[in-house]
C-alpha cells in the first residue's frame, strides 16, 4: 500500500485533524440534504415471509436443499457476498467512528449511515432465509468466519484517503446490488436490492460532496488521496471466506468486474469531480494526476482484454449448452 506523502509547502500541510474541524460545516450541510433525500422504507415488506416454513432442528421443519432455491446460481454467490459484506458493519462503525470521531454533524452522520446500513443486512437476511435461497447453515458459519477476522481499512492511517475510499466504494456497493438484483431471477429481489442500492448511492452522494470539498481545501493532499485509493482499491469485502473464488464468479457473470469498476464506478465519481481537469496543483498533486491519468488508461486496456476473455468464455459456455440439449 503507499502512504501518502506529506505535502511541505509554504503553508503547513492539513493534518487530519484539521481536515475534520474544517470539513464540519460541509459534513452538516450535507446531512441535512442527506436527511431530507433519504424516504424511509421497511424491510420487512420486501420479504415474502408467506413463502418461509419452519427449518429443521429445534422446530423439526424441513432441511434446506438445493432445489428450494429460486435464485440463479450467481445471485445465490452475489448474494452471499453482499450480505457478508454488509455484516460486517461493526467493524465499519468502528474505524469511521474513530476517523471521524462521534460528536457533532459527523457524529450524527456516523450513527445515521450505521443505522441505515444496519437495514440492508436485516432485509437480506430475512429475504434468503424466508425464501430459502442460500444455505442458511454455511451462510450462519461464513458470517462468524468472516465477522469473526474483522474489517481493518486500508486507509486508516488518512481521513483525505478514508473519504475518497467511501466516495468510491459505496458506488461499488449499489453496482454490486443494482446488478445482483438484475441476475437474480426473482422480481421480489431485485426490488428490494433496488431500495438498497438507492441508500448507497445517497451514501456516496454524501462521500463525494464532502470529497470535493476536500479537493478544494487540499488540492494536492486530496488528489494525492484520491490517487492512492484508485490505485490499490479492494472491495470491504475481500477478507470474506472464498472472496476470489466467489469474486471470479461474479465477473464473468457481468455483476462486478473491471469494465464495471472503470466505467460505472471510478468514472463518474472522477468526472464528476473534474478531477482529471484540476489545474494548478503542487508538485505533489500534480505526481499523483499524473499517475491516476496513467493508471486508469492502464486499467482501461486491462479491462478490454477482461472484456474478450469474458465474451470467449460465454460463448463456449453456450456453445456446450447448446450440445448438450
Ligand atoms: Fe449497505
Ligand atoms: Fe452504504
Amino acid at each position: 500500500m503507499t502512504i501518502a506523502p506529506v505535502q511541505r509547502t509554504a503553508t503547513t500541510a492539513w493534518t487530519d485533524v484539521r481536515l475534520i474541524l474544517a470539513l464540519e460545516e460541509v459534513v452538516e450541510t450535507e446531512l441535512n440534504r442527506h436527511l431530507k433525500a433519504a424516504k424511509e422504507w421497511m424491510p420487512h415488506e420486501y420479504v415474502p415471509w408467506s413463502r418461509g416454513r419452519d427449518f429443521d432442528g429445534v422446530l423439526g421443519g424441513e432441511a434446506w436443499s438445493l432445489d428450494q432455491s429460486k435464485v440463479t446460481p450467481l445471485a445465490r454467490i452475489s448474494l452471499v457476498v453482499n450480505l457478508l459484506t454488509e455484516d460486517n458493519l461493526p467493524s465499519y462503525h468502528h474505524e469511521i467512528a474513530s476517523m471521524f470521531g462521534r460528536e457533532g454533524a459527523w457524529g450524527t452522520w456516523v450513527h445515521r449511515w450505521t443505522a441505515e446500513e444496519g437495514r440492508h443486512g436485516i432485509a437480506i437476511r430475512d429475504y434468503l432465509l424466508a425464501t430459502r435461497a442460500v444455505d442458511p447453515v454455511e451462510l450462519e458459519r461464513a458470517r462468524m468466519a468472516h465477522m469473526s477476522e474483522g474489517f481493518e481499512s486500508d486507509n486508516a492511517h488518512s481521513m483525505l484517503q478514508s473519504v475518497a475510499y467511501v466516495a468510491f466504494q459505496e458506488l461499488a456497493t449499489r453496482i454490486a446490488h443494482r446488478n445482483t438484483g438484475h441476475h437474480s431471477g426473482d422480481e421480489l429481489c431485485d426490488q428490494l436490492l433496488a431500495k438498497i442500492a438507492n441508500d448507497e448511492n445517497l451514501h456516496m452522494v454524501f462521500y463525494r460532496n464532502l470529497l470535493k470539498a476536500a479537493l478544494e481545501i487540499a488540492p494536492d493532499q486530496a488528489m494525492r488521496a484520491v490517487a492512492d485509493v484508485v490505485l490499490n482499491f479492494r472491495m470491504p469485502g475481500h477478507g470474506m471466506p472464498g472472496f476470489e473464488r466467489s469474486a471470479a464468479q461474479i465477473a464473468i457473470g457481468g455483476i462486478y468486474n473491471l469494465r464495471i469498476h472503470h466505467d460505472d464506478v471510478l468514472q463518474p465519481v472522477l468526472r464528476h469531480l473534474k478531477v482529471m481537469e484540476i489545474t494548478g496543483l503542487g508538485p505533489v498533486g500534480q505526481h499523483a494526476q499524473d499517475e491516476l491519468g496513467a493508471f486508469l488508461d492502464g486499467l482501461n486496456a486491462q479491462a478490454t482484454r477482461f472484456d474478450e476473455r469474458q465474451a470467449a468464455l460465454l460463448a463456449r459456455r453456450a456453445a456446450a449448452a447448446a450440445a448438450r440439449a
